[in-house]
């Protein structure tokens, strides 16, 4: 069998380290073709010597690094230029690890090249999912979601001839699910970090914390799963075992369980449709015990109602609801807002939005940058006091 030729594109992160372990774990099943990250070239300088990918992409520093690095046979490319990356003809799967709304040109192009893409990366279903599907049906990509609550519903539907009537995503509640309300306001980016089931990048976590992550994960099953916003719920499970479940007209559910382990969904998404061993440690179900369930309580976590909503008024609204939540939860990951004025700030920013239907990507982009900006001066009497 030759070996399945990957990019990952964002392979300093959380979820391109966890792609390389899986690389590691199925020697020759994979070759690394291309790799990217933004500021941590010493970390990607180590993955160009073991992985020896022929394409390579990175931030400004990073390019000037490798100029004078003496590596040879490497294409180095800046990182805007991630889609040419993402379209090359030696890559077969495109695995999209990257952070934030810069995944948007390279998922599309990937796409639009015929690629299959497993996707981490939810802002770029978030704010274009519309376009991103369309693309990918006209030029049959095929899209393998890593993101663990969207790959528990890609399996429990594999072999399914109904279409289900719901879905159930699961939430383990994030590091507020425990804390009072009234201490809400005294939490800081070291407090919210501190996530008690899954070790992921900062923004992602701060976004579990608000739930606003999980309302991300709505408007991506709805795009991913051609569903309507009002057949997707939301359930805290705090043990996150069951990573998503999927009902049936009959009223079955079927339900995906595993170890909270990232590497579970990536190589499920890049060996798909085959199951191979992972390394991980079973799943000892009788010494857990029990399994918990309970609602959001939307009253202390209002992020996942607006991201619902956002969903369903859909036009621009989810672009610039990600937009601006990208914008307020820098600021307080650099202690420039509190942890309060997060969800203040992008309401905000959403109710003043005038949205517009069916957007073109020219259209979409112009949202994303105008929520920006009115996040921005939104923030700006809190960040000079
Ligand atoms: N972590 C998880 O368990 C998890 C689970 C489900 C979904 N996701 C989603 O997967 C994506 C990645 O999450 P993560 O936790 O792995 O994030 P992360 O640890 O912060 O890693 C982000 C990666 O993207 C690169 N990057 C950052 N800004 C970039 C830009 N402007 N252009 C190109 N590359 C850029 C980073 O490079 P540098 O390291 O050089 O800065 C790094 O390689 C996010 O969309 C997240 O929502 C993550």
């Amino acid at each position: 069998m030759k070996p399945c030729r990957i990019a990952i594109l964002g392979s300093t992160g959380s979820i391109g380290l966890n792609t390389l372990k899986v690389v590691d774990q199925n020697p020759g099943r994979f070759r690394v073709v291309a790799l990217t990250a933004y500021n941590n070239f010493e970390l990607l300088e180590g993955q160009i010597k073991k992985y020896k990918p022929s394409h390579v992409a990175v931030g400004p520093e990073g390019l000037d690094h490798f100029k004078s690095s003496g590596i040879k046979g490497v294409k180095f490319y800046p990182v805007v230029d991630c889609a040419e990356i993402a379209s090359l003809k030696e890559v077969d799967t495109v695995v999209l690890a990257m952070s934030g709304t810069g995944a948007l040109m390279p998922f599309l192009a990937a796409v639009r090249a015929g690629k299959t893409v497993a996707p981490a990366n939810k802002e770029a279903l978030v704010i274009a999912g519309d376009l991103i599907m369309k693309e990918a049906r006209k030029h049959q990509a095929r899209i393998i979601p890593i993101d663990s609550e969207q790959s528990a519903i890609f399996q429990c539907l594999e072999g399914q001839r109904s279409k289900p009537v719901s879905v159930h995503l699961t939430a383990s509640g994030g590091p507020l699910r425990e804390v009072p309300s009234k201490d809400f306001k005294r939490m800081t980016p070291r407090d919210i970090l501190r996530h008690p089931r899954w070790k992921m990048g900062p923004k992602i976590t701060v976004d579990s914390a608000t739930l606003m992550n999980k309302g991300f994960e709505v408007i991506e099953a709805k795009h991913l799963f051609n569903l309507g916003c009002d057949q997707i719920k939301v359930l805290v499970h705090p043990e996150a075992i069951i990573h998503s479940m999927v009902e049936f007209a009959d009223g079955s559910l079927l339900a995906q369980l595993g170890v909270t382990d990232m590497r579970l969904p990536i190589q499920y998404a890049l060996t798909y449709p085959d199951r191979l061993p992972t390394g991980l440690k079973d799943l000892d179900l009788a010494q857990l015990g029990s399994l918990n369930f309970e609602k959001p309580d939307l009253k202390r976590f209002p992020s996942l109602e607006l991201a619902f909503e956002a969903g369903r008024l859909a036009g621009t609204m989810p672009a610039v609801l990600n937009a601006a939540d990208e914008e307020v939860v820098e600021a307080f990951l650099k202690g420039k807002i509190g942890f309060l004025s997060i969800y203040k700030v992008v309401e905000k920013v959403f109710l003043r939005h005038r949205i517009v239907k069916n957007p073109s990507l020219k259209e979409i982009l112009e949202a994303d940058q105008w929520a920006r900006e009115e996040a921005k001066k939104i923030m700006e009497p809190r960040l000079r006091c």
